[in-house]
């Protein structure tokens, strides 16, 4: 048996393992139970004293330079294994951070002023109510004392849908109102409620959209009045758009559903091409109010003889187009995210009367 021979064998088996598997089998073959310098040892039991003497010293020699070769690569493809992790899952500290979803994310101006509306009503004293998109024309009109043919429903533009197996057309709802007739049908006064949502007419420039948006408000109560109505739109343009004072004109107008029924101008100046409030000689029309009719108390169930109201509803849309300065409506609803980059609020910009409604 040449040891010289298995020896040169076994080291060339060690060095040439690539990984910690390939040298476990070279271990295995060699130390292994029945590895060939295990077998090798087996035999010293056999041998005669002097033989043992000779070969015992050649054989321990063999399997303690292998072992010791073992051990020193498998310390080096461990230290390869851990240098390749290090360069494979280096990190450049000095890279600028990327900025976390909630950060680069934007709101729309249409949420974030519906938010500011909110968060003004909340502090008199209002709630949120809501009703669904499609409406049936009962509520839409007939509720709110449209008389069947009459020419305001041909005056807002209505989208129709199919008409029903009873042959009844539902309506996209062309106001927030038909949710003053859900509230109060639902709901015993005193009531004091807004009511943001989208609305629909067939229309569209610069300053109308197919969809746009109203906040309806409804007040019912057993003395709730026009000056009462006035404290409060005064009160919400003061706040909303964040000046000391707006003089607001109340123009006599018609709302089948109030009586006296107002459309209300806010003082504005355009000069330069910029639109300011609380200053100048133009007006704005940015809604419509009035004294809850009596036949739409009567429709909800209620006595126009024991409690009254106010209504009035405000196009968000346009309300922030002024606020915060876009000359074109349509943009609102591209979806394009440049124009929400430009437009867009922080979502952690949460509009509030303490924190500031526009920070
Ligand atoms: N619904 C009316 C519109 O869309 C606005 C309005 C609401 C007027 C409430 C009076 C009272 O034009």
């Amino acid at each position: 048996m040449d040891f010289a021979e298995l020896e040169r064998d076994l080291l060339a088996q060690v060095d040439a393992a690539s990984d910690e598997a390939a040298l476990e089998t070279v271990r295995v073959a060699a130390l292994g139970k029945k590895g060939s310098v295990s077998e090798l040892l087996k035999t010293l039991g056999a041998m005669t004293p002097d033989e043992r003497k000779e070969r015992g010293p050649l054989i321990n020699g063999l399997r303690d330079r292998v072992q010791g070769a073992l051990t020193q690569r498998r310390d080096a493809l461990a230290e390869a294994a851990l240098e390749a992790r290090l360069a494979a899952e280096r990190v450049d500290v000095t890279l600028p951070v990327r900025e976390a979803p909630e950060a680069r994310g934007r709101i729309h101006p249409i949420s974030q002023v519906i938010d500011e509306i909110t968060a003004i009503f909340s502090d008199m004293g209002f709630s949120v109510a809501e009703g669904p998109d499609i409406e049936t024309d009962e509520l839409n009109f007939t509720a709110l004392n449209f008389p069947p043919g009459h020419p305001a429903r041909e005056m807002h533009d209505t989208f129709f849908l199919p008409p029903d197996r009873d042959g009844k057309r539902k309506v996209l709802r062309t106001h927030t109102s038909p949710v003053q007739i859900r509230t109060m049908r639902a709901k015993e006064p005193p009531i004091r409620v807004i009511i943001p949502g989208r609305t629909y007419r067939h229309d569209s420039d610069q300053t109308h959209t197919p969809m746009f948006h109203q906040v309806e408000g409804l007040v019912i109560d057993r003395s709730a009045n026009f000056a009462n109505l006035r404290w409060v739109l005064e009160e919400f343009c003061r706040t909303f758009f964040e000046v000391d004072g707006v003089k607001m004109r109340f123009r006599p107008s018609f709302f089948p559903f109030t009586e006296p029924s107002a459309e209300v101008d806010i003082q504005c100046s355009r000069k330069g091409g910029e639109i300011r409030f609380g200053e100048g000689e133009d007006w704005l029309e940015i809604l419509g109010c009035g004294m809850v009719h009596p036949n739409v108390l009567r429709n909800c169930g209620l006595d126009p003889d024991s409690v009254q109201g106010f209504a009035f509803g405000v196009g968000i849309d346009r309300i922030a187009m002024l606020k915060y300065g876009m000359p074109d409506l349509r943009p609102f609803f591209e979806a394009d995210v440049r124009w929400l980059q430009h437009y867009g609020f922080r979502p952690l910009d949460v509009p509030s009367l303490v924190g500031g409604l526009t920070s």
